[in-house]
């Protein structure tokens, strides 16, 4: 079968999964799954941390305030936003945007895993702590907290694919730090490096 055909029927059965799951609590208090959204054909694919208030409303991930900022970001590398496949670490949203637990990203994460094996991007960029620390060490790299590795470009390879991974400060920082803006448009331009 046509590869991107693969794909797609991938992608769908896995929002058919994530839509009808119930492995952690927070099923109960979304409002609507977020999937993931994009090209399946991207060879970069960001990863956040969970979806927001307008992210649960819409169903869509980084459409809120964090998305804004998110946007200028990828346009500042000479992207639009449905070039590239979004998702989150978490598909439903945690009660006024709490941290996630553990336990909800180790029964989650395997959704995510499936993102990336359908994908398989050329680059990763993990958008803040979460992402990050959950996909390096996912690849059996060692992860230290976003202000020590933001920028960085971790090289892996595995049977299946290879690609270069990038942590990147949350876009959400930037809204709440001017100066953060700044250092994420200059940690951009290395996902630029590899298309
Ligand atoms: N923050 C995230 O981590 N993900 C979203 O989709 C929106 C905000
Ligand atoms: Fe299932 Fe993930 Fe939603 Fe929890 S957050 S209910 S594991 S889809």
């Amino acid at each position: 079968m046509d590869l991107l055909l693969e794909v797609e029927k991938e992608i769908k059965q896995l929002s058919q999964d994530v839509t009808g799951c119930k492995k952690c609590d927070l099923w109960k208090t979304r409002k609507n799954p977020v999937v993931g959204n994009g090209s399946l054909n991207a060879s970069v694919m960001f990863i956040g941390e969970a979806p927001g208030y307008h992210e649960d409303i819409q169903g869509i991930p980084f459409v809120g305030r964090a998305g804004k900022v998110f946007d200028e970001l990828l346009q500042s590398i000479g992207l639009e936003k449905n070039e590239v496949y979004v998702c989150n670490t978490l598909k439903c949203r945690p009660p006024d945007n709490r941290n996630p637990f553990d336990s909800e990203i180790k029964a989650c994460t395997p959704y995510l895993d499936r993102q990336i094996t359908a994908i398989k991007p050329k680059v990763i960029g993990t958008l803040g702590n979460f992402a990050t620390s959950y996909v390096l060490e996912k690849f059996g790299l060692q992860a230290e907290k976003i202000g020590k590795i933001h920028g960085k470009t971790f090289h892996i390879r595995n049977l299946l694919f290879e690609s270069r991974i990038i942590p990147l400060y949350h876009p959400a920082a930037a809204t709440y730090n001017p100066n953060m803006k700044s250092v994420l448009m200059d940690d951009f331009k290395a996902i630029a490096l590899h298309l």
